[in-house]
């Protein structure tokens, strides 16, 4: 019998929707299908507005809050297609939902997410969980990173010192001690593709840097690096996490007034390194006796960061999650997908050795599809 979970996530880089069909029934988790739906760049440029303060804001987000529903139901229902599975043989979809606003350090700690999960339970039939961060920050925890906790249930070696670096948007660190009694840890390091993406968008008039060609074009500025890394967020001792409210295009532009003109595809190959420079200082400080280093995300496939990261990180072996039988474009995905299982059978889904909340909570709100309750 399998038992089959969908896992929706568009993350800080807001490149596009993913959908992970996941079978967990026997042994690690098995990817059955994927499909990835693009954001429109009118939607995508909607969704930035929304990330800074501005007029009008309750209705522009309720108004995104349904659209984005409806782009995750139609991209878990192209998903069913394409893998030839009906909605029934589902026992539940996990949604992460767009993250519009991540402030869990404020006077009043909140994350918020959107895309509507009653309408996304609606149109596919399928019980679906989201609204994942709320329960740990009612906790006292940061809410965030979620994906250490599905990291430790799928990469954690009883032979060797792991540490698992998710590149997405903001890049996030998870440290697997091969001793089992050891506690899982994990925070988000800084930028991953986020300042890259757009420094790409400005200059290139593409969404990305692909392959980080752009950057590998460029010389490292010493003087910019520094001070990109004299940025308070890097000196913080975890628990921690950050969002595009703080690394963003002003973030870079404040930084760069300060250094003349710097060429274009300069600032770039800065970025990429601060990006490796920030991953392997977090692992220096953090996991000296890591030997492994599993990488996953969109940063993965840049070919010019990846080499950046070998650089700095050896000794250490730096391979994408690929090597380790799974692909690294989806591991996020899969992780909602987990997730959505956990809720459905009452387990606790995120680490307070990670995010810092005061005991372990059950995650997320349950929209059901239908009378009868999933059964897991
Ligand atoms: N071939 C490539 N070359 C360079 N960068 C790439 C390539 N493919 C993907 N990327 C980068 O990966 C990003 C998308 O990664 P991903 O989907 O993991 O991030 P995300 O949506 O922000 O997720 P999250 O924040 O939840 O981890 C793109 O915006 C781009 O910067
Ligand atoms: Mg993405």
């Amino acid at each position: 019998m399998t038992q089959l979970f969908i896992g929706l996530m568009s993350g800080t880089s807001m490149d596009a929707a993913d959908a992970a069909l996941v079978d967990f029934s026997a042994g690690p988790p098995t990817l059955i299908a994927t499909h990835r739906a693009p954001l429109s760049s009118e939607l995508r440029g909607a969704l930035l507005a929304l990330c800074a303060p501005g007029p009008n804001e309750i209705e522009r987000m309720a108004a995104l809050d349904t659209q984005l529903g409806e782009i995750f139901a139609d991209c878990a229902l192209a998903l069913l297609k394409k893998a030839g599975v009906k909605a029934d043989a589902v026992i539940a979809i996990g949604s992460h939902g767009q993250t519009v606003r991540h402030q869990p350090a404020g006077t009043y700690p909140f994350s918020l997410q959107i895309g509507n999960p009653a309408l996304i339970a609606q149109r596919t039939g399928i019980t679906t969980v989201a609204d994942f961060r709320r329960a740990d920050i009612a906790a006292g925890g940061q809410g965030a990173p979620l994906a250490p906790a599905f990291h430790n249930a799928v990469f954690r070696s009883a032979q060797r010192n792991r540490i698992v670096i998710n590149i997405g948007g903001i890049a996030n660190i998870t440290l697997l001690p091969r001793d089992a009694k050891q506690f899982v840890t994990g925070f988000d390091t800084g930028p991953g593709n986020v300042l890259l993406d757009a420094w790409a968008e400005r200059h290139l008039g593409k969404r990305m840097d692909e392959d980080g060609r752009f950057a590998a074009s460029g010389k490292v500025n010493e003087n910019l690096l520094n001070e990109f890394l004299q940025d308070n967020y890097f000196s913080l001792a975890p628990p921690k996490s950050t969002g595009r409210e703080h690394f963003n295009l002003a973030w870079l532009d404040t930084m760069l007034k300060n250094h003349g003109s710097v060429p274009a595809q300069d600032v770039q190959a800065t970025l990429c390194e601060l990006t490796a420079a920030s991953i392997s200082d977090a692992t220096r400080r953090h996991a000296p006796t890591a030997e492994e280093v599993l990488i996953c995300g969109g940063g993965a496939r840049n070919i010019h960061l990846m080499q950046r990261l070998r650089a700095r990180l050896q000794p250490r072996a730096v391979d994408s999650t690929e090597k380790y039988g799974a692909s690294p474009d989806w591991i996020e995905a899969m992780a909602f997908a987990w997730l959505a299982k956990r809720t459905l059978e009452g387990k606790p889904g995120s680490l307070p050795s990670v995010t810092g909340a005061g005991h372990e909570v059950v995650l997320g709100g349950i929209y059901r599809a239908k009378l009868t309750y999933p059964q897991v």
